[in-house]
């Protein structure tokens, strides 16, 4: 064969195989056998490796998984994928109906119901036809580039049925990448096998593959995905979620089977009980059903609140409960030196998942909800929370069982226990307690903080216990040798972890403040005051009034921040921090990041509170860009009365529209 003739040989196999997995994956009707397809896979595989220049983007063997990543990058999604306020009873979806029909003024509109998968929201972007791009749902606004994770899943078409007339140019679709029952069991079961800590859901199982930075691990664990919303897509403008979820269909996508077109609330209803009662029967988790307003220009016309939209509500399955014995009860010890009592339990399946312990959360509830050790007790799981304990069934208590009282001694150093007047929790008081040593820096190095690849609950632990950690800050003064020398740890392994201590030194600002650990600071109010002050240097000199005069800012995580930084302790681990090189900073005069980073605004009409320069300067200082006309690039249009042509335009664009109202709550004004 000359290069031509191999060339198209390459076409022929590669278009060969799409089709035949659309046919087995998709439509569920394979017309080739599993032999004749591994040869053709393997024949592909074959001509590659001899011509590796002429491999096609879209080639199926491409599957398998590349060489691993040293990180993911990452990437801003052009439109803010949003999350979903809550229903959590039937009369919570009738009170939406109110008030979407309401806010249309209008009698009767239709509905979308799908069902609400449980797994990690996720973009692809298809250009030309092709998976070019995808990443996860990150904080709505930025996520993590999963490109190479995303393309070894096997129903992910990595090129789209059609052609130019029907595809569009430039396509971002949202779905969801979750985990069947069967393959969580299994993987939890090798997982076992191999000595690895099991994962606690399908959900957790499917984050956990999805993020790694090796893809063959990816591809070796059989996620699933179904795709059921838009991004921004260039010329395409259906009129319904009926119509999107067809086009969808028709494109190659895998698309869930269970929604339903409902003309009313009621049948909405009825589609939810049913599918409520039906899910064990499912071979993988929902946590609920997506109703969605049909018409698109409803949606469009409705908009959106600081989060979610106003024309979709996520219906919520009451909790799953099991009946189960409580084997024993013990104190566990946290970061802050909280005592939480923990049940450990007969294991019970409970959705799903085997749960073998469950919080009681403090001694207040224990005596509320009147359990002992011997119990019998009825459990629940709801979606992602801990499981707990709803109360004990008195009639099966076992004779001559006594009250649970917390102990007065830490079960970790022996330190003393009390409850100060007012929190329902008790506390150590040592604070060189080791359980809280490990909290803390657990917490510093985990994934929603600095983020240190490779630095487990195990290595934690051992690195207190032998002495080499006593702070947070010590992490950054351990050496190769140190860590080589640690029972059961390879060189290689221990390279990798000095590696990723030393790249954590260049973490953004809010992860270093996320990972301080400081009372009712998360990962949130983290972002909010990095992006206020600039620097640990300007918080710590900042006082409870301009910390509470900060939105979202409350009283009380104003008084534990200067409270924090006051403290002398924490001024010499932030000053050791300091002299390893963690200094980040943000530029806050250039307010480049911030709610609206990456986000074009255009505004119109007549608006109450702004004139055209002063809204500017506010979308500016958030980070975000103003424009004087609609363009595809433009993502939302705030409009006030009187607008004209330009909403037009944005209807035409599926540009969101948002009154004015709905603007100042985005950028939290009162
Ligand atoms: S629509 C703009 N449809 O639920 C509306 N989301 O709590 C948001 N999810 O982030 C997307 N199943 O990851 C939609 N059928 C479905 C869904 C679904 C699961 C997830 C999604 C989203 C989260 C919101």
């Amino acid at each position: 064969m000359d290069q031509q003739q191999t060339l198209a040989r390459i076409r022929e196999l590669t278009e060969a195989l799409t089709e035949h997995n659309h046919r087995y994956y998709i439509l569920d009707n394979p017309t080739i056998s599993d032999a004749g397809y591994d040869a053709q896979l393997r024949e592909l595989q074959d001509l590659e490796t001899e011509y590796p220049e002429l491999m096609q983007t879209d080639s199926p063997t491409q599957r398998v998984g590349s060489l691993p990543l040293s990180g993911f990058d990452q990437l801003t999604h052009s439109i803010p994928m949003l999350s979903l306020s809550n229903a959590m009873d039937e009369e919570e979806l009738v009170s939406f109906d109110a008030r979407v029909r309401k806010d249309l003024e209008i009698e009767r509109l239709d509905y979308v119901v799908e069902p609400k998968l449980d797994g990690l929201g996720v973009e692809l972007i298809y250009v030309d036809g092709v998976f070019t791009a995808g990443s996860t749902r990150g904080d709505g606004f930025t996520g993590e580039n999963i490109t190479q994770n995303l393309r070894t899943l096997k129903t992910l078409p990595l090129r789209l049925r059609g052609d130019s007339r029907t595809i569009p140019p430039y396509l971002e679709v949202r779905g969801e990448v979750f985990m069947a029952h069967q393959d969580f069991e299994q993987l939890n079961q090798r997982q076992l096998d191999q000595e690895k800590q099991p994962f606690a859901n399908p959900r957790n199982a499917a984050a956990g593959s999805l993020r790694q930075l090796d893809s063959r691990i990816t591809a070796s664990r059989n996620l699933l995905i179904n795709l059921y919303a838009a991004g921004s897509i260039d010329s395409f403008a259906p009129e319904s979620q009926m119509e999107f979820i067809q086009a969808l269909r028709d494109w190659g996508f895998p698309v869930n089977d269970l929604y339903e077109l409902c003309p009313n609330i009621e049948s909405v209803i009825h589609f939810h009980k049913n599918l409520e009662s039906n899910r064990e029967n499912l071979e993988y988790d929902i946590d609920g059903t997506v109703t969605k307003v049909n018409r698109l220009d409803y949606q469009n016309r409705m908009g959106i609140r600081s989060r979610s939209p106003r024309w979709a509500i996520a219906g919520k399955f009451k909790a799953r409960q099991e009946i189960t014995k409580i084997l024993s009860i013990v104190p566990s010890v946290g970061r802050t030196g909280a005592i939480t009592p923990v049940a450990n339990l007969e294991p019970v399946h409970l959705g799903g998942v085997i749960v073998a312990r469950a919080t009681l959360h403090n001694q207040d509830e224990i005596d509320r909800k009147e359990v002992r050790e011997g119990d019998t007790v009825v459990v629940q799981r709801a979606g992602d929370v801990i499981p707990e304990v709803v109360k004990a069934l008195l009639e099966k208590r076992p004779a001559g069982s006594q009250p649970y009282i917390i102990p007065d001694r830490c079960p970790a150093c022996d330190g003393h226990v009390i409850r100060l007047d007012g929190e329902a929790k008790h506390y150590c008081q040592n604070i060189s307690c080791t359980a809280q040593i490990k909290g803390r820096i657990e917490h510093f190095v985990a994934k929603r903080c600095m983020d240190i690849d490779g630095f487990g609950t195990k290595l934690v632990g051992q690195l207190v216990d032998t002495g080499f950690i006593t702070s947070i800050a010590d992490i950054y003064s351990l050496n190769l040798d140190q860590l080589a020398n640690l029972e059961r740890m390879a060189e290689k392994s221990a390279l990798n972890i000095i590696e990723a201590i030393n790249s954590s030194k260049s973490a953004d600002l809010w992860r270093l403040i996320h990972g301080l650990g400081i009372r009712n600071v998360g990962e949130h109010i983290s972002k909010v005051i990095a992006n206020k002050y600039g620097s640990l240097l300007a918080m710590g000199e900042a006082s409870v009034d301009d910390l509470e005069a900060t939105h979202e800012v409350g009283p009380i995580v104003a008084r534990g921040l200067v409270e924090f930084f006051r403290d002398s302790d924490n001024q010499k681990i932030l000053a050791k921090l300091s002299g390893h090189g963690l200094n980040p900073t943000i530029d806050v005069s250039a307010r480049s990041e911030g709610i609206f980073s990456g986000l074009s605004f255009v505004f119109t009409g007549k608006l109450e509170h702004f004139n055209r320069d002063s809204a500017r300067v506010l979308v500016e200082s958030l980070g975000g860009a103003s424009a004087n006309t609609i363009s595809k690039k433009t993502d939302y249009l705030v409009a006030g009365p009187g607008a004209g042509s330009k909403m037009e335009k944005a209807n035409k664009l599926g540009v969101k529209i948002l009154t004015e109202d709905e603007f100042r709550s985005m950028v939290g004004a009162q």
